[in-house]
């Protein structure tokens, strides 16, 4: 059995526009890393976090990190387990990339498989929401679940839990684009009303039908045409510096839709193939730059693999 490993986890664009809290999809890159060691101790101590300002707790009982590594060696029978995680943040904190679910998923994946793979990566997926729910107050799985499986999933049920893996087009790609505003999920999951209207409903989960229709189908018109989101994303656009502008720009360069990453700022374009997604983040770039606005692009494939062993 080996006592030390380094990984790494992929972000996720979680929602995918219509889908709150039950659509999501891994992407390449950004993603964290993790390096753990089995100290022969006991108890977790956080060693390092590095590229997060000083943001995240060393406190292993509120580090999201170490509090789901806990759950995970409650629920094997060694509770009292020595390990030393270092977390190294590739991604910014805050950004609607799923960046708490990356570093959590990473402490998982990585404990995990020190102890020889207990667990299925789907059965990883309860700590992880674990680690949400210390993160934002809510356990949801639409970060976490793309996170450690890879690929494009659908939540059907969460009590009990369903996590169904789609199928999705061949040169599927994501333009995401992060503005540089801070948008915490917690605020983010606040500021939704609690209550729909049915014909809001009817709409919103015929548009969740059409996507997941979309995907099997490798109809990319009806992926784009289903990515609309009435009850959500009126109120979330409020937080992201000319949301329907960049939706514009997205859309007439060739976007097959376009919407909010997670809860926020992040904004990405579903496209059908590289050029265009490269091409949008270029402009929306660009833009926010006339507006003063810092940005960071990334351009991926739907990430298969979820979390990976480094070395
Ligand atoms: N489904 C979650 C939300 C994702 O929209 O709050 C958070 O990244």
């Amino acid at each position: 059995m080996k006592d030390s490993i380094k990984v790494f986890a992929p972000a996720t664009v979680a929602n995918v526009v219509c889908g709150y809290d039950v659509l999501g999809f891994a992407v390449n890159e950004p993603g964290d890393e993790v390096i753990m060691k089995l100290t022969g101790g006991s108890g977790i101590t956080i060693t390092k976090i590095t590229g997060d300002e000083g943001k995240l707790p060393l406190d292993p009982k509120k580090n999201t990190v170490s509090a789901s590594v806990q759950h995970y060696l409650n629920h094997i029978g060694k509770p009292d387990t020595g390990v030393e995680i270092e977390l190294h943040k590739k991604m910014p904190i805050g950004s609607g990339l799923g960046s708490s679910s990356a570093s959590t998923v990473a402490g998982l994946f990585a404990i995990n498989t020190l102890f020889d793979n207990l667990l299925t990566n789907r059965g990883l997926v309860p700590f992880a929401m674990k680690g949400e729910e210390l993160a934002c107050g809510y356990g949801h799985a639409d970060n976490v679940a793309p996170a450690l499986m890879g690929g494009f999933v659908l939540i059907r049920s969460y009590e009990p839990l369903d996590i169904i893996s789609l199928p999705y087009p061949e040169g599927l790609h994501a333009a995401i684009v992060y503005p540089e505003v801070d948008v915490p999920t917690k605020d983010a999951r606040q500021m939704i009303r609690s209550k729909v209207l049915l014909k809001d409903a009817v709409t919103q989960w015929g548009n969740v039908a059409g996507l997941v229709s979309g995907l099997f189908m490798k109809d990319h018109d009806l992926i784009g045409r289903s990515m609309t989101d009435i009850l959500i994303e009126p109120t979330r656009s409020i937080l992201i510096p000319d949301f329907y502008h960049m939706r514009g720009m997205a859309m007439e360069a060739g976007a097959t839709g376009f919407g909010i990453s997670g809860s926020g700022p992040s904004v990405f374009a579903l496209t059908r193939d590289r050029e265009t997604a490269e091409s949008i983040t270029v402009q929306l770039k660009k833009h926010l730059s006339t507006l003063n606005i810092n940005s960071l692009s990334f351009v991926s494939e739907v990430n298969q693999k979820g979390p990976v062993v480094l070395d």
